[in-house]
């Protein structure tokens, strides 16, 4: 595939595509890899992992390709000071679901989420091609190390003043994640409120407005879709939730299960698996916990806090208290291995290129 394009020619990619990085699960080395391989850049979504983890899981891509992929990270948040009450009301509120998997209540106790700069570390020195982060912006620090070790930084915006502040702190590349998306929401504070910008005038303003590759997701789900987004001024698509049922990926049974089930499939925004906005099929724990927002602990507590929950859940191998993290495009989703997937993908593009 011919490309006027920086991402594609910077990475020799077979076209303008990317495998958004899927923390919590379904990102595996194979499914990475599978991408990589077909053509695309793959990205290991790697948050929630130990810094050795990370060493791990990105030696493990590098066995199964020598083609370039990305890394993910959270941006650090501050682990909120939590008041012995508003543990408790969060205690009571779950206990029925804890009692009803058999789980016993919680202890909970900071710190929340695994040390940033040792997950950094990492990084520095399994020096993926792309280092990608949402969440944030990261100090200007942590960007020039991965310039000086040639590693291309990524970060995330949802609205255009977090696009400008991205590019400012010197960034190559910024993906542009629509309300369409599944997962979370990449919006820097986890406390603000969504504005909700849908991906095609997110696009259009972040390729008008800055000077850096702009990557657009959210809901894109074949060759319509990106070639829609090329045409705004992306230079590459990221797509999640195309990739949630190939068979590389690491989606648990329960969770596939409700990919597919087209009963009542709907998605929706909720804060009530980790105290930051993300977007989801809607479910049991969804439904019944959004009924008193003031019992969600903040982001990352509540994301520890449901853990032990999610876990169960998906151990019984129901599906009504995972966090089932998918965008608006579901309906469109196939069933397929990644490498058949990314070259559908491309063969489709090219229909709508020509
Ligand atoms: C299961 C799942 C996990 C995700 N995990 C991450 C993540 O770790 N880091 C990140 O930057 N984005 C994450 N996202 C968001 C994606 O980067 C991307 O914005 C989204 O998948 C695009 O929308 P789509 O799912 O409709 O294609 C995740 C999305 C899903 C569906």
């Amino acid at each position: 595939m011919k490309s006027q394009n920086q991402i594609v020619d910077i990475l020799q990619l077979k076209g303008p595509l990317i495998l958004a990085p899927l923390a919590g699960g379904p990102s595996t080395p194979a499914l990475v890899a599978a991408v990589s391989n077909a053509g695309g850049l793959g990205s290991l979504g790697l948050a929630y992992e130990t810094p050795e983890q990370i060493s791990s899981i990105i030696k493990e891509t590098r066995k199964l390709t020598s083609k370039p992929f990305a890394v993910n990270l959270f941006v650090p948040t501050k682990d909120p000071d939590l008041l012995p009450e508003k543990t408790e009301l969060a205690i009571k509120s779950t206990e029925k679901y804890r009692k009803e998997l058999g789980i016993p209540s919680p202890q909970l106790k900071a710190p929340y989420s695994i040390d940033f700069d040792q997950q950094f570390e990492s990084i520095l020195r399994e020096r993926p091609a792309v280092f990608s982060f949402t969440f944030g912006l990261l100090d200007h620090h942590y960007v020039e190390e991965c310039r000086k070790n040639n590693i291309i930084t990524c970060g995330t915006a949802t609205t255009l003043e977090e696009g400008i502040s991205l590019e400012e702190t010197h960034v190559d590349w910024i993906v542009a994640q629509g309300i369409e998306a599944g997962g979370h929401r990449g919006i820097f504070s986890a406390s603000s409120e969504d504005q909700m910008i849908g991906l095609f005038p997110l696009t259009r303003s972040l390729t008008q407005k800055l000077r850096i590759p702009v990557i657009s997701a959210g809901g894109i789900m074949d060759g319509a879709g990106i070639a829609a987004v090329l045409a705004l001024g992306a230079q590459a698509a990221q797509l999640g939730t195309a990739f949630l049922l190939c068979d590389e990926a690491g989606t648990s049974e329960p969770y596939r299960k409700a990919l597919l089930d087209q009963k009542d499939r709907k998605t929706k925004t909720t804060r009530v698996f980790s105290g930051r906005i993300a977007r989801g099929l809607e479910n049991r724990f969804m439904k019944e916990m959004e009924k008193d927002p003031d019992v969600i602990l903040p982001f990352p507590a509540q994301n520890v806090f449901t853990r032990d929950i999610r876990k169960r859940s998906s151990e019984l191998g129901i599906s009504d208290f995972l966090s089932l993290w998918s965008g608006q495009g579901i309906d469109l989703i196939r069933q397929m291995k990644a490498e058949e997937l990314v070259s559908v993908l491309f063969e489709e593009l090219k229909t709508y290129s020509a």
